[in-house]
């Protein structure tokens, strides 16, 4: 169950209000790569691995709060930026918060003018954040991505906080403001701190390389085909070992040759790269899904199931059900 608390996380502070810069925030509340979009996708990854990997889902369940966490203070950031738009909405003779900012008609009309860079400020949302990019675009649930394979969820999760990480980065460039720049690099902060918790849990699953249990055809793994004419770039991308653990690079000069030599890739040719067979790769494969399924079955329960126990003592889900404490168990 979740619990509200009313103290931020950090404390949202801003010196005046600024309804242009609220507009730009609002790519971290609404956009692709926001608060919004983090916490869901980390919630949305939790319920697969509850039983069969408790303690990544005691991890994204606590980053999904923390990011929950981020788009309140985003929200209250953006609602002080705008501070003075929806009392100037609701009674637009009174001099309130906003009014008392700005010294002339000329002023008013600039702050104004500064917030309808976002429209949906003034008529829709009457001076609060929307869960829109700074562009209006609706919020959708394609920014989540959530395969339920853990190795591909984490990856799927650092380079989501590389992208949050850059975009707060790129917004310190367009406010002064020091209580915000303050929030901003807190909020930026921890998008590092997430990146590296991400890392670490996936660097803690063991082959967890290539995603999923198969292998690959041993014949294409090492393969790098240089697929454009003139001037070729070496580097650990297509020559030496790379971050391969095993063989190294076989660098393909001229793939149409290649490929019509070898039939498209059909006919019986060498494999290069790796001193891996097809014989090892299925015994590997079989290997893998066995040592997998046991240990899936062996976390997660069949029939009787029950996802928390009261209290939850054990980061493990306890699986039996609980009986009621009234004695009448059933
Ligand atoms: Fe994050």
């Amino acid at each position: 169950m979740f619990h509200h608390v009313k103290e931020l996380q950090f404390n949202a502070r801003v010196s005046q209000p600024d309804p242009r810069f609220a507009s730009l925030l609002l790519e971290q509340f609404g956009g692709a790569n926001g608060e919004l979009a983090a916490a869901m996708q980390y919630f949305l990854q939790s319920f697969g691995v509850r039983q069969s990997h408790p303690e990544k889902y005691d991890m994204l369940m606590d980053i999904a709060n923390e990011e929950m966490s981020h788009l309140e203070i985003v929200g209250a950031t953006i609602t002080m930026l705008l501070e003075g738009v929806n009392a100037e909405l609701q009674e637009a003779a009174d001099k309130t918060g906003w009014m008392s900012m700005v010294n002339s008609k000329g002023d008013k009309e600039e702050m104004f003018q500064q917030a309808m860079t976002n429209p949906q400020f003034l008529p829709i949302t009457g001076g609060g954040p929307a869960f829109t990019s700074s562009q209006g675009v609706p919020w959708s649930a394609s920014y989540i991505h959530a395969n339920g394979d853990l190795t591909v969820d984490l990856r799927s999760n650092i380079a989501a906080e590389s992208r949050a990480k850059i975009v707060y980065e790129r917004l310190l460039q367009f406010t002064d403001d020091p209580y915000v720049r303050e929030s901003l690099v807190f909020l930026m902060t921890r998008e590092i701190a997430h990146y590296k918790m991400f890392e670490s849990a996936l660097e803690s699953i063991e082959h967890n390389f290539p995603p999923g249990v198969r292998q690959g055809d041993p014949h294409f793994t090492h393969e790098y085909y240089n697929l454009s004419n003139g001037a070729s770039a070496r580097g650990p991308w297509n020559e030496g070992s790379g971050t391969w653990n095993e063989g190294e690079w076989s660098y393909v000069e001229d793939p149409v040759k290649h490929v019509i030599e070898t039939q498209g890739n059909i006919s019986d040719h060498p494999i290069e790269g790796t001193s891996k067979t097809m014989e090892e790769v299925e015994r590997m494969n079989a290997e893998l899904g066995k040592k997998r399924k046991e240990k899936i079955k062996a976390a997660v329960g069949t029939g009787e199931n029950q996802w928390s126990s009261y209290p939850q003592k054990e980061v493990a889900s306890p699986k039996k059900v609980q009986k009621s404490q009234a004695g009448k168990s059933d």
